[in-house]
């Protein structure tokens, strides 16, 4: 099967398990410990049922949105991935291109293999950013300074990272092993498309580092060559750690744009982020790779759209395989949603196109739920038209 006759998003996830070694597979599909948030996340969007709203006119539906001020095509959006080079050597550059072709948003990870200004260049499409601070503070302004000047318009700090999460996947595959383990290879060499374009990966960064010598930044963010990836966790371990209450005010007060806040999994911190001035948040489990035995996020999503009370826009990730968890999603209050494995299963099994495919199934099939439910516009989803939602209760008048 080629990546254009995939019909949904798990064909696409067949074929990239089809073209990657097992340990690069594990480490994009993989989880944290049992991998128990990782399902839930899937199994939560399951057990939400629909309710349609009959005799609608649907005849037409519009699917764009209004986010920050900015009209997008629809509320699906691409999450900030850190090892999309694993997938395909054109990593960030073809997910940018991909994004902007299909007119959504593409949030690009801190930890990538190209620079945010080549990224940039790629990509006529509306871009955010994912910042994990850099080791040395410092150097934050600069950093803001550059995505701003690079014309990324919303910018995420991620919260639940302080550590890496246990991926007993990748250390069971010795991911990390330097050199890399025998098994390792072996099922590079294995995997001959995928490894060819490994290697050709590699020597267009010895190429890029030969020529161009620019300067990698401290966060990675800069770096004109594909971080390997124990300088990823290097990274995320060494920068991200300790993220604090006061360092979200110091970034609030550097970058002008709509600051979120990726990872929040509870609604009883909303007053106090609202006060600082972050204008949305991700409700987020980092995709089941971090804490595990947390709730799925379609679960804490419901408790804080509540919280938030219209003064932050609410995004939701983790588990959205399909245009009816959009649709489910949207349901109950989030602002958009964003997907993280299936674009990257995309751009292993197709590169740019897989990853257009991806977003263009996910399109087809919330445009579809739309109509079956009877809504014609995305405001027309509210929670009458999902059951099963764990809708936190209605706290009750407090008596003086
Ligand atoms: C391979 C991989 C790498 C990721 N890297 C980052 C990252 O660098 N920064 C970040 O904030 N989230 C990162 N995430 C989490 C995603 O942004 C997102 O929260 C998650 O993938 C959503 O779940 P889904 O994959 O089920 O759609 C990563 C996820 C995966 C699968």
């Amino acid at each position: 099967m080629r990546v254009q006759d995939a019909v949904n998003v798990e064909d696409v996830r067949r074929l990239a398990r089809r073209r990657l070694p097992r340990v690069v597979f594990d480490a994009l599909a993989g989880g944290a410990g049992d991998e128990v948030s990782l399902r839930r996340n899937r199994t939560a969007f399951d057990r939400i049922e629909f309710r349609p709203r009959p005799l609608a006119d649907v005849a037409t539906r519009d699917l764009s949105t209004t986010v920050f001020g900015e009209r997008l095509s629809m509320p699906i959006m691409l999450a900030p991935t850190g090892a999309s080079r694993l997938a395909r050597s054109s990593a960030e550059l073809a997910v940018a291109r991909a994004a902007a072709r299909a007119d959504v948003v593409y949030m690009q990870s801190t930890v990538a293999a190209f620079p945010l200004e080549d990224v940039a260049a790629a990509s006529a499409g509306t871009l955010w950013y994912q910042l994990y601070l850099p080791p040395d503070r410092a150097e934050l302004g600069d950093l803001l300074r550059r995505i701003a000047a690079a014309g990324y318009r919303a910018l995420a700090i991620t919260i639940d990272t302080p550590v890496l999460g246990n991926r007993e996947r990748d250390t069971r595959n010795r991911l990390m092993n330097r050199p890399p383990h025998p098994r390792t290879l072996l099922q590079g060499a294995g995997k001959p498309a995928w490894a060819a374009d490994f290697v050709r990966g590699k020597v267009d960064y010895l190429r890029g580092q030969l020529g161009a010598g620019r300067a990698a930044s401290p966060a990675g963010a800069a770096s004109p060559t594909p971080l390997s990836l124990d300088q990823t966790r290097a990274t995320i371990t060494s920068s991200s750690d300790c993220i604090t209450w006061s360092d979200v005010e110091r970034i609030r007060s550097l970058w002008e744009g709509p600051l979120l806040l990726k990872g929040l999994m509870r609604g009883d911190e909303c007053d106090r982020l609202v006060e600082l001035g972050v204008d949305g948040v991700v409700v987020s489990n980092h995709g089941g790779r971090q804490l595990d035995g947390v709730p799925a996020t379609i679960d804490i999503l419901p408790e804080v759209v509540d919280a938030a009370a219209g003064r932050l826009a609410v995004f939701l990730d983790g588990g959205v395989r399909r245009g009816n968890d959009v649709a489910k999603a949207l349901a109950l209050g989030a602002a958009g949603v964003f997907v993280g494995r299936p674009y990257l299963y995309g751009l292993a099994a197709g590169g740019e196109a897989g990853v257009l495919r991806v977003i263009e199934l996910l399109r087809a099939e919330f445009d579809r739920a739309m109509a079956l439910l009877g809504a014609a516009t995305v405001a027309d989803l509210d929670r009458s038209l999902v059951s099963g939602a764990r809708i936190p209760a209605i706290p009750s008048p407090s008596t003086p």
